[in-house]
């Protein structure tokens, strides 16, 4: 790992961090605290966001993918997820393709609270995102 990169990814699992103790989940009380890299060097944080519904639930990942839309930042590099868990927690399959709208190629970090760590590419975990969807051949 380059110096850089290791300070990437330190930044990224610290906003992840700091994104996680933010987190609404009474009802799993499984909180997830995600970091969203940009081109531009910005860094924008989410958390999961539960609803009693269950199924409104809005994700980390997601809610990081909403606050650098919003901001008019679309250039995702990479992804951390935190999640005090044995093993790092990869994003659902709802979360890929949303990623994948923005940067089927980009990396995905997953982070324990521990230390443990995995990188990811999401073309791996989410191959041909969008083949034969309103024509599309990414
Ligand atoms: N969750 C995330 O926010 N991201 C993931 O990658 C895995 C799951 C949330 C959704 C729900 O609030 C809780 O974790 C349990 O599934």
């Amino acid at each position: 790992m380059t110096d850089n990169k290791m300070v990437t990814t330190k930044a990224l699992v610290e906003t992840a961090t700091a994104a996680r103790a933010a987190a609404y989940a009474p009802y799993s009380k499984f909180a997830v605290g995600a970091a969203l890299l940009t081109r531009s060097g910005r860094i924008f944080s989410g958390c999961n966001i539960e609803n009693i519904s269950l199924g409104l639930t809005i994700c980390a990942e997601r809610s990081a993918v909403a606050a650098a839309i919003a901001a008019g930042d679309k250039d995702f590099v990479t992804i951390a997820v935190l999640t005090d868990s044995k093993q790092p927690a990869l994003p659902c399959g709802a979360c890929r393709q949303v990623l994948a709208e923005f940067n089927p190629t980009m990396k995905i970090i997953a982070a324990t609270t521990s230390g443990e760590s995995a990188e990811f590419g999401l073309a791996d975990l989410l191959p041909k995102p969008s083949q034969g969807i309103l024509e599309s051949d990414v």
